[in-house]
This record gives structure tokens, sequence and C-alpha cells, in this order.
């Protein structure tokens, strides 16, 4: 629904756009199939990256018609119309992070979008892995990876490893080999799929850079990225070891550290929204403009939409505190806390600073009261935007986001209510990833357009907007 939802997003982006563009333009202009320009401009070459430029500012589009076939709306024509409108100056200072044309760039494009989906996909694994308690059933790690036990007695030697562990000891004692093959394969999934998508990282980017397709930027962004998806992997290890060892009390249960789950989690969104930001810069390089009104809302709403985003941000980071205290098992009763707004403990730990991190109940208070300030400052956002005048692609993205906070915020009630069942707590966390979507394509629709666009729009008859 999301897909589909950003889909139509994006379609009128463009749509809008393009309708506007060809305002003005002599429709004999207006090819017929080839959505975006070929005009190239010789100044890109200048660095010794760039020797050619596309001026395919609406990468989406193309996107899009290479997933969903042609669009009824003939978006193709009305992108050759904007490289009429462009001149080759105006091309050249447009911020494009893929050369060599339109092709590369889908291609690209196409690449970032699946990589991205593919974190989406691992932290959705990784949830159910920890839900299910499946995380601390295998007790060694090798950068690289293993192969999983075949025979019989290999099981038996990974059970016995197993069966040293704390967990087995004090949560899981009397588990049967089938049991405990359940545990190892769902870790052994998350582990080998967050290896599969650093092939499917940088065997593709090895490749376009092979073929010249990626600006310094890019490469540099890529760079970064796959070096956090490397240093992910270690992170996980470091949560893992957290839990094998001896709980200090022998009246808890041994898991693992709240602080390395929340970084491993926290580092899981960082890698995710990366990604799909550098995916959306490659397909859509400018954001979506029709009049000089509309940059104005924009910025307007961008003012109000940061801190939003942020906000988004850290009430997510404390749902990977309730998730890493197992903090969703207390309390299960909302609005009220039990039977008191407030419990009594919630500053219990000394020093104070522990409590926000390792206190059941304040680490649920604070994820309560976050999480309702986020979806009371939506909503307020989602107001305030009625009355500014703004592209209808940012519109209904704002429309999005407040239908999303809510049934984020519906999801988180139910969780806590049923005593965080497996389906509804992955839902929950999916819905969150949902959520930062969301905002990092809004955040992303809302940049600044190029000094380039800025001139080109500005001399368009001010009859629009
Ligand atoms: C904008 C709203 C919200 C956001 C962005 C959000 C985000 C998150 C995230 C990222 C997690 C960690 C998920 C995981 O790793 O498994 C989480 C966990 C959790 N959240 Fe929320 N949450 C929101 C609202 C709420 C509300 C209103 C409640 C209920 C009062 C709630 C209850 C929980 C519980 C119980 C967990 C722990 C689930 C588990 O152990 O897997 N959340 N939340």
């Amino acid at each position: 629904m999301l897909v589909s939802r950003l889909g139509a997003v994006f379609r009128r982006a463009n749509a809008q756009n393009i309708t506007s563009q060809l305002k003005g333009i002599p429709r004999a202009s207006v090819g017929s199939d080839f959505f975006s320009t070929s005009r190239l401009a010789s100044s890109g070459s200048s660095g010794g990256y760039l020797f050619s430029r596309s001026c395919s500012i609406y990468g989406f589009g193309n996107l899009r018609k290479s997933l969903l076939g042609p669009s009824p709306r003939k978006m193709s024509n009305s992108a050759t119309a904007i490289s009429s409108i462009n001149s080759e100056a105006t091309c050249s200072g447009l911020k494009l992070l893929v050369t060599k044309g339109p092709l590369a760039q889908k291609q690209v494009g196409v690449w970032l979008f699946g990589c991205a989906a593919w974190v989406f996909s691992l932290v959705i694994l990784g949830g159910v892995t920890r839900l299910t308690r499946s995380g601390l059933s295998m007790t060694d790690w090798k950068f690289t990876g293993t192969l999983p036990p075949f025979s019989e007695d290999e099981w038996l030697l990974e059970f016995r490893k197993y069966q040293q562990s704390p967990e087995y000891k004090r949560v899981n004692k009397g588990m049967t080999l089938q049991d405990f093959k359940f545990i190892y394969w769902m870790e052994y999934a998350h582990r080998m799929w967050g290896r599969a998508l650093g092939v499917v990282f940088a065997v593709p980017f090895a490749y376009f850079l092979m073929k010249r397709y990626i600006t310094y930027q890019l490469g540099a962004r890529l760079s970064a990225l796959f070096g956090l998806g490397a240093a992910q992997g270690l992170i996980g290890w470091w949560m893992v070891k957290s839990g094998l060892k001896e709980p200090e009390s022998e009246y808890t249960q041994p898991r693992v550290s709240p602080y390395r789950l929340a970084t491993h989690l926290t580092s899981a969104f960082v890698i995710y929204c990366g990604t799909l930001w550098t995916a959306l810069s490659v397909v859509m390089p400018e954001p979506p403009t029709e009049s000089l009104n509309w940059v104005n809302g924009a910025s307007r709403i961008r003012k109000l939409a940061l801190p939003i985003s942020v906000l988004v941000g850290f009430t997510a980071v404390s749902g990977a505190f309730v998730a890493g205290n197992d903090a969703g098992h207390a309390y299960n009763t909302f609005p009220k806390m039990g039977d008191s707004w407030i419990p009594d403990d919630v500053f219990s730990m000394t020093p104070l600073y522990r409590n926000f991190f390792e206190n059941t109940s304040t680490v649920q208070l604070n994820h309560r009261i976050l999480a309702t300030t986020t979806l009371i400052s939506v909503a307020s956002f989602w107001w305030a935007a009625r009355k500014i005048d703004i592209h209808p692609a940012i519109r209904s993205l704002i429309g999005s986001t407040m239908g999303m906070a809510s049934l984020q915020v519906i999801l988180g009630i139910s969780t806590l209510l049923s005593y965080v069942p497996v389906p509804l707590a992955s839902g929950h966390q999916a819905g969150a990833l949902s959520l930062m979507t969301i905002m990092i394509v809004l955040m992303h629709t809302l940049r600044k357009p190029s000094p380039a666009i800025l001139k080109s729009l500005s001399s368009l008859p001010k009859s629009k907007g």
C-alpha cells in the first residue's frame, strides 16, 4: 500500500512539474517517447569525471515508467520538453550523481532502491529473530560467515555449544534439538541475508565504477554506506556477545545490552535512510517545482518538517530501548501505566541517566511521551500545511505522514496491550521504517532547487501560482 501510495505521489509530482513546464513551449518541440533528454553538457567534462551529463532531471519518472509501464499522463513527452527549457548552461547547474545518461541513471537507481528494500527486509528479519528469542543461538561469529551444520553430528556440536550459554541454562533448559534448529536457522538467515546484501551492494557498485557511471560525490557516499554496512556486521556480533555473558544477578534473564541493541538498530536505520536518500537523489536530482510560489511554500514546509523528522528519529531510537529492555512486557495498559500515569520507580536507578536507557518504566514512559509528541506534531504540521501553497506531491506526502504516524501509534498501543506478539511487534517495527521512508521522501522532495532551475522558473510567465 505504501509503495503504491508513494508511486502515486511521484507520478503526480512528475506530471505536475511537467505539465506546467510544458506551458509556453511549442507543442512541436515535444518529443514522443523518450523520457529524459539527451542533451549533453560539455561543461560536465571539465572535472574529468562527467564527460557527459544528461539533463534527465525527472529520473524517477523514468524509473517509474520502467517499473509500472507507460503513464497515461505522457510524462515522457514532457521531460523532453523540459530539455528545451533548460539550456546547456542550466543543465550543467543540476546536481546529477550519475553520468552517461538516463539508462545509467535508471540502472543505478533501481539497484539502490533494491538495496534500500533489502535493508528494510533485513531490519524486519532481525526484529523477528529477536522476538522469537533466536538471536543468541549461534555462539561464534566469522566476518565471512560459515556453512550451516549439515550432518546430525554437526548439529549436535552446535547444540552443545549453545547448551553452555546462559540463555540455554536459564531460559531454554530442556529445549529439544528440533527447537534449537529453528532458532539457529533464524539467526543464520539474518546473518546470511546481511552478508548477501554486502555482495548485492558491492558487485554492482564495482561494475558501475568500472563503467564510469558514478560521480565522485556519489562514489564517496556509496563507499561510506558500504563502510557502515560492514561495521553493522561487527556491531551485530558485539551486541550478541553481550548476551552470551553470565548476567550479574541470578534473577535476571540473559539478554543483549540495550545500548548495543539500540546501536545496532539505529545504525540500521541510518543505513536504510542513507541508501534511500541516495537512491532518490540519483533518480530525482531536482525536487518537483512548478512556480516560485511553490518553491517558497516548500521552503516554509521544510522548516516545519525538519524538526518533525528529528522527532521521528528520536522516537524510533527510544523504541529501540523499549525493545532492548523488553519493556513492552511491562505496563500493558494505555494510556495509564498500570494504575498511575507515571510509575513511582522512574528515577530509581543511579546515576540518573541510566533510568532513561535501562529502567523499564522510564524507557517505556519516554517512548510513550515521544510517540504522543510525534503524533501531535505531525497532526499540527498537517493542519498548518493546509494553508500553505505547495506542490500537490508535497501535500500528498504530508497526508501520508499523518496517516502513517496514526497507524504507527495504533500499532504500538496494540503491541503493548497484547503483550508483544511477534506479528504485531514486527508490524510496529515495519511501521517505524515506513514512517521514516515517508519522512525521507518528504524531506528529499522539499530540497531547494538548484539555481539553474530557479532561474528557468523566474523566466516562466507569471500566470501560474
Ligand atoms: C510515532 C510513533 C512511534 C514510533 C516511531 C515507534 C517506533 C518504535 C521502534 C523503532 C521500536 C523498536 C522496534 C523493534 O526493534 O522491535 C518500537 C518498539 C516498541 N514500541 Fe513503538 N513507536 C511509536 C509509538 C508507540 C506507541 C504509542 C506505543 C505504545 C504505547 C509503542 C510501544 C512500543 C513497544 C511496546 C515496543 C517494543 C516492541 C518489541 O519489544 O518489539 N510505540 N517502537
